[in-house]
């Protein structure tokens, strides 16, 4: 089916038959690796780190050279489109990220365009060196944040809970917020192809942010653009690339988000895979869902955790194990080890099907 040494991420995503279910995990290049923390000081800022290729490059690659991961994701941020639009993004230490000129006015939003190309080449440059390096050991992951997500970024200027100022745009001029939302789609877009163009086998649509709508209002300002992006992709290539679309807090509208075209559905821990699946899992593959902390605990709770989420989708392909969000950074990197060998080890009896290459 492909080049790829390993290519059990892209099998499963297409419910073709695999040995064993493939796993990643969301923020695998991170805080929680101590060799990532020794590169970001070297880079002196996340920018850099983001901005320099080799050391993105570096970063990418060191969750690979510790743990049998089944497939990489370039090492990036979702904020860097807002930043190549002229935002000017910082990560303030402990304090997440931060925009030198967030929205604050009608103008603000009129005058900005789709990044030029060139603006963004830092991450090509970096998925081509990625490539390069894994020489078809597994698949890489590209991706790029929602536009309703991203949004609330550049409105609220940094993280803030429940992120009143978007919620305040949507009330007070709902057609200015579309304004915004359609060039972070035309932008998404370009994006997105632009990482395929470069290398990547799939991409990821983050919607950290949606699942605090209603679900009106989800539909119309964050799922109505996620659509319009994902059929930007499939047009462009011959060979269609899949798509992993996760919207945090999400699970009440999977069948809403399972029609977008996606090919895969990240799934939080807030619902059992048995139940997505059932409503979704025949159409598309799913993605998730263990609750993040349980990698703080013992090997035992880890391992007996993993098995009930392999039991909880069952038997067949269409499962990518992951974590239901981003692993924190106080998990000991030894933890990663026993839930990607557990994975693998017990994933085995729920894959009877012959698999033929
Ligand atoms: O998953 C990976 O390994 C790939 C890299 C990746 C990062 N951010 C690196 C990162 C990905 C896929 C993201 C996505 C991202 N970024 C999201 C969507 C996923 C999610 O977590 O919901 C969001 C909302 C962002 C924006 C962002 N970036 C925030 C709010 C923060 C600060 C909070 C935090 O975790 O510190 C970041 C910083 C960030 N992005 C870090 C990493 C490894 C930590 C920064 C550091 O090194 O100090």
């Amino acid at each position: 089916m492909s080049q790829l040494k390993n290519d059990r991420f892209l099998r499963a995503v297409s419910h073709q038959p695999v040995d064993t279910t493939p796993i990643w995990i969301m923020r695998q290049a991170g805080r929680y690796l101590p060799e990532y923390r020794k590169t970001r000081e070297k880079a002196g800022s996340f920018m850099n780190l983001c901005k320099t290729p080799e050391l993105a490059c570096e970063v990418t690659l060191q969750p690979l050279q510790r743990f049998d991961l089944d497939a990489s994701i370039i090492f990036s941020d979702i904020l860097t489109i807002p930043d190549a639009m002229g935002l000017g993004l910082e990560f303030v230490e402990g304090s997440g990220p931060q925009f030198a000129r967030p929205i604050r006015h009608e103008r603000d939003i009129n005058r900005l365009a789709v990044p030029d190309a060139e603006k963004l080449q830092y991450v090509y440059e970096a998925i081509k060196l990625v490539q390069h390096e894994l020489a078809g050991r597994i698949p890489l992951i590209g991706f790029c944040g929602s536009p309703y997500t991203m949004a609330a970024y550049m409105i609220e200027g940094q993280s803030r809970k429940d992120f009143p100022l978007i919620s305040k745009l949507l009330e007070e001029s709902p057609f200015l917020l579309h304004t915004l939302l359609d060039v972070l789609a035309e932008s998404v877009i370009a994006h997105l192809n632009a990482q395929i163009e470069a290398g990547v086998q799939a991409v990821m649509l983050f919607d950290t942010w949606g699942g605090m709508l209603d679900t009106k209002n989800y539909e119309e300002f964050s799922l109505y653009y996620l659509r319009q992006i994902i059929q930007g992709l499939s047009g462009n290539y011959t060979k269609k690339i899949p798509v992993i679309l996760f919207t945090k807090g999400g699970n009440r509208w999977l069948e809403k988000m399972a029609e977008t075209g996606c090919d895969v559905l990240g799934v939080d821990h807030e619902i059992s895979l048995q139940e997505a699946r059932k409503r979704v899992g025949d159409k598309i593959a799913l993605q998730g869902n263990m609750n993040p902390q349980i990698l703080l605990e013992s090997a035992d709770e880890i391992q007996q955790d993993a098995e009930r989420i392999l039991e909880s989708y069952g038997q067949g392909s269409g499962h990518v194990f992951n974590l239901g969000h981003g692993i924190t950074p106080d998990v000991p990197p030894e933890h990663v080890k026993v839930l990607v060998d557990t994975v693998h080890e017990l994933g085995k009896r729920f894959h009877t099907e012959k698999v033929s290459k």
